[in-house]
C-alpha cells in the first residue's frame, strides 16, 4: 500500500507498514546551537532509506536525555560537523535529529533483518556498531570497537521525529505492561548504569557493598539506586534537596546526603599549598563522615557512581574504599578533574571510565524491566512541541525526579 499523504500529522499514524516520503522532525542546526529552548525547530524532512540490516521505526514516544542538551549547545562536539565527517552512521544532511531513547512500531526492515518484523512493538537501545567489523566478529565487546556510535548523538536520525532509522540489533521487545512513554524512558540511563555497576569485574556490585550514587534522583541515579538494590548492594544517594532525597528513599536508597551542606567542591589546590590542601581534605572527611552517618558504621563505599566530574571527583576519589572503584560516564560539571595520586596508588583504588552498554547489557536491563524489578521512573510526559522547553529544564537542573519522555506517535499518555 502506498501512503495517501506526503506527510502525516503528529499523532496521526500511517497504516501499518506504510511509509510516507516525508516526516516531521525536531531539528538541531549549526546556526541554532545554543540554549536548548531555542535550538530545536519542527521541520519536514525526507524519511531516510534503509541499509540491509536497518529498521525503520514509527516513534510512539521518545525519552529525554542530557546528551541532546550537549547536542543543542554544540559542545563538547559539533554533532552536525561530526555527521559530515563520520563514516558509517553519519551523513551530510546538515542537521541533527537527537533522541537516544524511544519506543515504537516497526514499519520497514532491510533485507537481512531477521530479529524483528513489520508491526513489532519495540524499545530501542542507543548502541550502534558495524557488525562486520573484524573486532566485533571476534566476539569482542562492541563498545570497544572503533565503529561504536551513540544513536541520536554521534549519529543522526534519533527518536525526536515521526520515524527513526536504527540498526536491527537496537530493537528489543517492548515491555507489554508499560505505556509507550514509560517504555521510552529507561533504556539509555538504565543500560549505562547497568554497565557501570556490573561491567567492570571484579568491581561488580556484591551483596552488602556500599555504593555511593551522585545525582540519585536524576535519570542515571534513579536507575543506579534500583539496580544496586536488585543486586543486593546498599545504595546511598547524593542530592541537592530533601525532596529529591525522599524520592531516592522511595526507590530503595539506604539514605541520602544533601550536597548543599558542603562547600569544598571543584578542583584541588596545588599539593605544595599545605594549608589549602588541608582545608580540602577537611571537606572530604566531613563528606565521608556523612556517608558513615547514613550507614551507621565506619565503612567507605566500594563503588562510587560518578558523572558530575570536575566538581566531585576529588571527593569521590578520597572517600572511595581501599581497593574500590570510582566509575564515571560523564563530566557534567567539567572535564578536568583532579586526582591526588597519593590516595590512588597507596589505597590501590580504580578510576574507571564507562560508556553506554553492549547488547547483552541492554537486554539485561530490558529483562529487569519486563520482570518488574526496574521501574522506568517516568517523572513527567511532555508534548512533541515542548521538546526545547524540556531540554532547557534539564540544562538548568530544574527537571522533575527520574526520567522524562515526549509523545510523538502516541496520541495520548497511558496507551500500550
Ligand atoms: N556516557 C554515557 O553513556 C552516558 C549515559 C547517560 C548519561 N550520561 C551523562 O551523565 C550525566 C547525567 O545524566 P542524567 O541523565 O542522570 O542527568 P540528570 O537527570 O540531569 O541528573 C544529573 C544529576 O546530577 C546532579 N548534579 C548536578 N550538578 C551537580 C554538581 N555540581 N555536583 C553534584 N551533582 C550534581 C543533579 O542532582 P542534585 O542537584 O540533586 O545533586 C542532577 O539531578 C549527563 O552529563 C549525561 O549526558 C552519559
Amino acid at each position: 500500500m502506498t501512503a495517501s499523504k506526503e506527510v502525516y500529522e503528529i499523532g496521526e499514524a500511517p497504516p501499518p507498514g506504510v511509509v510516507p516520503p516525508k516526516m516531521h522532525a525536531q531539528l538541531i542546526r549549526q546556526s541554532r546551537y545554543g540554549e536548548p529552548r531555542d535550538a530545536f525547530v519542527d521541520e519536514i524532512v525526507d524519511i531516510p532509506s534503509l541499509g540491509p540490516r536497518e529498521v525503520l521505526v514509527y516513534v510512539m514516544a521518545a525519552g529525554i536525555n542530557y546528551s541532546t542538551v550537549w547536542a543543542s549547545l554544540g559542545v563538547p562536539v559539533d554533532v552536525v560537523r561530526g555527521h559530515k565527517m563520520a563514516g558509517k552512521g553519519g551523513d551530510a544532511t546538515g542537521f541533527h535529529i537527537g533522541g537516544g531513547d524511544g519506543s515504537g512500531i516497526v514499519y520497514a526492515v532491510g533485507e537481512k533483518v531477521d530479529n524483528v518484523k513489520v508491526g513489532d512493538h519495540v524499545v530501542l537501545h542507543c548502541g550502534m556498531w558495524d557488525e562486520d567489523d573484524p573486532f566485533v566478529l571476534q566476539s569482542n565487546d562492541p563498545m570497544f570497537s572503533n565503529t561504536f556510535r551513540i544513536w541520536g548523538y554521534d549519529s543522526n536520525w534519533g527518536s525526536f521525529a515521526q520515524f527513526t532509522r536504527v540498526q536491527a540489533h537496537q530493537c528489543l521487545p517492548k515491555p507489554p505492561h508499560l505505556s509507550w512513554e514509560e517504555s521510552a524512558a529507561f533504556m539509555l540511563d538504565g543500560a549505562t548504569a547497568y554497565r557501570m555497576l556490573t561491567g567492570w569485574p571484579p568491581h561488580q556490585v556484591r551483596e552488602n557493598d556500599v555504593v555511593l550514587i551522585w545525582g540519585g534522583s536524576g535519570g542515571l541515579g534513579s536507575m543506579a539506586i534500583q539496580i544496586t538494590k536488585a543486586l543486593g548492594g546498599i545504595p546511598i544517594a547524593v542530592v541537592s534537596n530533601a525532596e529529591r532525597g525522599e524520592y531516592c528513599l522511595r526507590l530503595g536508597a539506604r539514605g541520602f546526603i544533601d550536597r548543599t551542606r558542603f562547600n569544598h567542591w571543584g578542583r584541588l589546590p596545588d599539593w605544595r599549598d599545605e594549608e589549602a590542601t588541608a582545608k580540602a581534605v577537611q571537606g572530604f572527611r566531613a563528606f565521608g563522615r556523612a556517608v558513615w552517618e547514613v550507614l551507621g558504621e565506619r565503612r567507605n563505599p566500594r563503588i562510587i557512581f560518578e558523572h558530575p566530574g570536575e566538581d566531585t571527583i576529588p571527593t569521590s576519589m578520597f572517600i572511595c574504599d581501599t581497593g574500590g572503584m570510582v566509575v564515571i560516564c560523564a563530566g557534567t560539571t567539567g572535564y578536568n578533574a583532579d586526582v591526588d595520586l597519593r590516595y590512588l596508588w597507596t589505597r590501590q583504588k580504580r578510576f574507571q571510565g564507562s560508556h553506554f552498554a553492549n547488547a547483552e547489557q541492554a537486554a539485561a536491563v530490558n529483562q529487569l524491566v519486563h520482570d518488574g524489578k526496574l521501574d522506568p521512573c517516568l517523572g513527567k510526559v511532555f508534548a512533541y512541541d515542548e521538546i526545547g522547553a524540556v531540554h532547557q529544564l534539564l540544562y538548568e537542573n530544574k527537571h522533575p525526579n527520574g526520567n522524562m519522555a515526549i509523545l510523538i506517535g502516541a496520541p495520548k499518555p497511558g496507551l500500550k
